[in-house]
């Protein structure tokens, strides 16, 4: 299908190697269960030349999750790509993921090599990967910065030695969507049907998810995202992002995933708990305010209608439900409501009275408590008590 975008999940991998962000090897288990349940479709999950438990998350996850498409990093030489091919022995849908640098900036300073060199060595690692299974997968590393005549020949001798997908990273997150986008339909155009386009983008600059997903418009069809946008430097471009925003514009991005999205918090959660920190509270999807409002004019439209002020209806990626935060921003149609929640339903006099004694206290403190409103409102419902009602 043309519309279809396979999520490459590389949380296990890109995301796990940046800083804070280790795991051991049952916790990439665990994790990687929650993405199956996720429902991505290719879960990359280790670099297996990098560290025995990289090699041994790889096997563990291959074993544990049979009918998954599992993928091991190397690099384009011939150890790198053995120990991934072992360390997949056990999946039944094993992929390798080989990748050089084909950047003449990496070339010069990094690898000291020919752009021939560099193209002959991609050949021959696709070409043994190939030996050991049918799904292989090259990345030209900082494709973003590698001339365009050379990422075009790169990427058609790599599908002619049997590279499936193509994935033409923006390892510096250096690019823009609208130049991303142009280097990808290039390359889409060059390739063809005979491979999948994939992109990869980092967020150095912010624009990682914004990259992916024009790329999407020039012809790519995999798109390579972790959970919270872990990765290194700023982070690969997150998943939960390029999955709702798909969701949510279909109008505008006509594509489709295969991702249960109810599953998006809890898999948030659960990577925040292992790792050594979690989304910041106003990130996008996932955040602690994603689905927050303080504001009174916001609180009393979400109230009145609540796609007033919002796009997406929290349970729909899993989070309970959105939380009106009270504060000194709030309105009395807000605090009204909160007392009714908290059983001490309020007259319009009584109310009235509540709001300065709240206003006062919230403009001193950061937020309001629900036991401090319960407070304040039992205050004021016992000194207001409507004439004729019983005392408690
Ligand atoms: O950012 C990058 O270029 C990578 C490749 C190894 C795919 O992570
Ligand atoms: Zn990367």
């Amino acid at each position: 299908m043309a519309d279809r975008v396979y999520i490459f999940d590389t949380t296990l991998r890109d995301g796990e190697q940046s800083p804070g962000c280790s795991m051991t090897v049952p916790e990439k288990v665990r994790m990687a269960a929650k993405l199956v349940e996720l429902g991505v479709d290719i879960l990359e999950a280790g670099f297996p030349i990098a560290s025995d438990g990289d090699s041994e998350a790889v096997d563990a996850v291959s074993r544990e999750f049979p009918w998954a498409n599992v993928a091991a990093l190397a690099r384009a030489n011939r150890l790198d790509v053995e120990a991934a091919a072992q360390a997949l022995r056990h999946a039944r849908r094993p992929r390798i993921h080989t990748f050089i640098a084909t950047s003449d900036i990496h070339l010069k300073y990094k690898l000291k090599k020919s752009r021939q060199q560099v193209l002959d060595e991609a050949v021959a690692a696709v070409t043994l990967a190939r030996e050991y299974c049918d799904d292989v997968e090259f990345s030209a590393e900082d494709a973003t910065r590698t001339e365009w005549n050379y990422l075009e020949e790169i990427s058609r001798a790599v599908v002619a030695a049997g590279a499936r997908t193509v994935n033409l990273p923006d390892t510096v997150g250096y690019s823009v969507p609208e130049e991303y986008a142009a280097m990808i339909g290039r390359m889409a155009k060059a390739l063809g049907d005979a491979a999948i386009i994939s992109v990869h983008c980092h967020d150095d600059l912010g624009l990682a998810a914004a990259n992916s997903l024009a790329a999407l418009h020039a012809g790519a069809r995999q798109i390579e995202c972790t959970i919270n946008g872990i990765g290194e430097r700023a982070g690969n471009a997150p998943l939960e992002e390029i999955v709702m925003a798909i969701n949510t514009r279909r109008d505008r991005l006509p594509f489709h995933t295969r991702i249960v999205t109810e599953h998006l918090y809890p898999a948030s959660q659960m990577l925040a708990s292992m790792i050594t920190f979690g989304p910041q509270p106003n990130k996008a999807i996932v955040g602690e305010n994603a689905f927050a409002h303080e504001a009174g004019i916001h609180q009393d439209g979400y109230l009145k209608e609540r796609t007033t002020y919002e796009i997406m209806e929290p349970q729909s990626v899993g989070v309970p439900e959105t939380r009106l935060v009270l504060g000194k921003h709030s309105g009395r149609h807000a605090l009204g409501k909160r007392c009714d929640d908290l059983g001490i339903p309020l007259t319009k006099e009584q109310l009235d009275t509540l709001y300065h004694r709240f206003t006062s206290l919230a403009d001193r403190k950061k937020g309001v408590r629900n036991e401090e409103i319960s407070a304040l409102a039992r205050e004021v419902a016992s000194e207001t008590r409507p004439s004729g009602a019983a005392a408690d």
